[in-house]
């Protein structure tokens, strides 16, 4: 079926950076300490019936409390590079505009943490935690939440811009518009496709807004950059198109080549008509970017349905009733070919390599990283005479095969700059709770403590033979 890239030799070129990632709401706890006050994820994860098991991040991996130990393990394990999320309301309580020092402090810390290290700090301002507040304003579809973002970029900035190697933006503007507004399935939890789109050009517009203010605030020259998560569609090619369109052009035109396309405004007429888009957005949302950041997982197959039986969703993403697919009805989503992860994810390393080589096809010029990939498995413990274990041979031969699909792409002559597994622990997998475990890193939910598993040990073992 598909190449076999796990002997595929992992040598990357010098400057290449192998790390992790996290995001704040998925493993910080310490949810009101501090001065934080709550965001969306903390509203929806404590509204009864929306997240598995009704788990909160109230705690999460505890890694507010553990952050001595949690850098400690970082340089055992040999990390380049870590990639954290800066949660919004500790730095800024109450969508307020005055810095908190004990929320600031936890990442000044944990940056300076990183640097003693030696390892690479790439800071993402928004990993889907926006501000309560801003959301009872009107959230994402409500424009001044993007003016609300680059002041919040500026503050943040302005305390963290001598010592952050790498600014993201936005996490994947993907799930927080169309699965935060669009199915439901993620916070506010929203269910309207005019309401997505809305948020889909105020989250591009939050980007273009905050990058010169992140140019203006560092002092020591930063990569900026923005992460996507890409849909990988396979199948009918009109169908293809559409997702295309709506989940992938729909981020990189504007911010890439500084328009909407045509056949996107097309195929949502019927849902909104772009209204919101003012006089000057596309360029203010158009910025150069030092590295576009790619999450990849899985693929999607797609046809144009042709109503004569139950249409099919099997896009990867919580069904909860709500469509993430807005004028896209007509479009259904086949089930995969197997193996599959333990999110139902198929694992299709091939992807990674078209999906990158594509990239560098569309925006020749643009250097890319890898910002996130890695998968779910339902790990067992084992005792052994030195200790506990996980023996992750499954998540080990997910990365394998994705990091020689990755090489693989490199020879093809993909601008490649870097891989950060997700994720670094266990950790909240948002509608699935702590249901899912996606960490090179276990955590016991109950005694908060770290275990190193295999697949931990694999990626160091990456990292030490690179040549320096
Ligand atoms: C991505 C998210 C990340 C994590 C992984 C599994 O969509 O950015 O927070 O949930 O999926």
């Amino acid at each position: 079926m598909h190449t076999d890239y796990r002997d595929i030799p992992l040598q990357f070129p010098p400057g290449f950076v192998i790390g992790s990632a996290t995001a704040s709401y998925q493993i910080e706890g310490a949810a009101a300490e501090g001065g934080r006050t709550p965001s969306i994820w903390d509203t929806f994860s404590h509204t009864p019936g929306r997240t598995w098991n009704g788990d909160t991040g109230d705690i999460a991996c505890d890694h507010y409390h553990h952050l001595e130990s949690d850098l400690d393990l970082m340089a055992r394990l040999g990390l380049e590079a870590y990639r954290f999320s800066i949660s919004w309301s500790r730095v800024l309580p109450n969508a307020g505009s005055v810095v908190s020092p004990d929320g600031m402090g936890f990442y000044s810390r944990l940056v300076d943490g990183l640097l003693a290290r030696g390892i690479r700090p790439i800071a993402t301002l928004y990993h889907w935690d926006l501000p309560q507040e801003l959301e009872d304003a009107g959230g994402w579809p409500n424009r001044s939440t993007a003016e609300r973002f680059a002041e919040y970029a500026a503050r943040t900035v302005e305390a963290l811009g001598d010592r952050v190697h790498t600014w993201t933006t936005l996490n994947e503007p993907w799930c927080a518009a169309y699965l935060g507004y669009g199915s439901g399935a993620h916070a506010p939890g929203r269910t309207n496709g005019a309401d997505a789109l809305a948020a889909v050009h105020h989250l591009n517009l939050a980007h273009g807004l905050a990058v010169p203010e992140i140019r203006r605030a560092a002092t020591n020259d930063p990569d900026v950059s923005v992460t996507l998560n890409f849909h990988v569609a396979r199948g009918e090619e009109e169908a293809v198109r559409g997702v295309e369109a709506l989940a992938n052009r729909a981020f990189t035109s504007p911010l890439l080549r500084g328009r909407y396309d045509d056949d996107l405004l097309a195929q949502t007429s019927a849902v909104t008509d772009w209204s919101f888009v003012q006089d000057g957005d596309l360029e203010r949302i158009h910025q150069p970017l030092d590295v576009l950041g790619v999450n990849y997982y899985s693929t999607v197959t797609v046809r144009t349905w042709d109503g004569s039986a139950e249409k099919v969703r099997n896009d990867g993403h919580k069904d909860v009733g709500g469509s993430p697919w807005p004028g896209l009805d007509d479009v259904e989503f086949l089930p995969q070919e197997g193996p599959y992860t333990d999110m139902g994810w198929n694992i299709a390393p091939d992807g990674l390599e078209d999906l990158l080589v594509s990239l560098s096809e569309q925006f020749p010029a643009q250097p890319l990283m890898v910002t996130e990939n890695g998968a779910a498995f339902p790990d067992v413990v084992t005792e052994t005479a030195d200790g506990p274990r996980v023996h992750d041979a499954d998540r080990t031969d997910y990365l394998v095969r994705h990091f020689g699909a990755a090489r693989r792409a490199m020879d093809r002559g993909v601008d490649l700059r870097g891989y950060l597994v997700w994720s670094l622990l266990d950790n909240f997998e948002w509608g699935y709770g702590y249901s899912k475990r996606f960490g090179i890193v276990r955590v016991d939910y109950d005694t908060r403590e770290r275990i190193v598993k295999d697949s931990a040990r694999w990626l160091s073992g990456v990292i030490a033979q690179q040549e320096a």
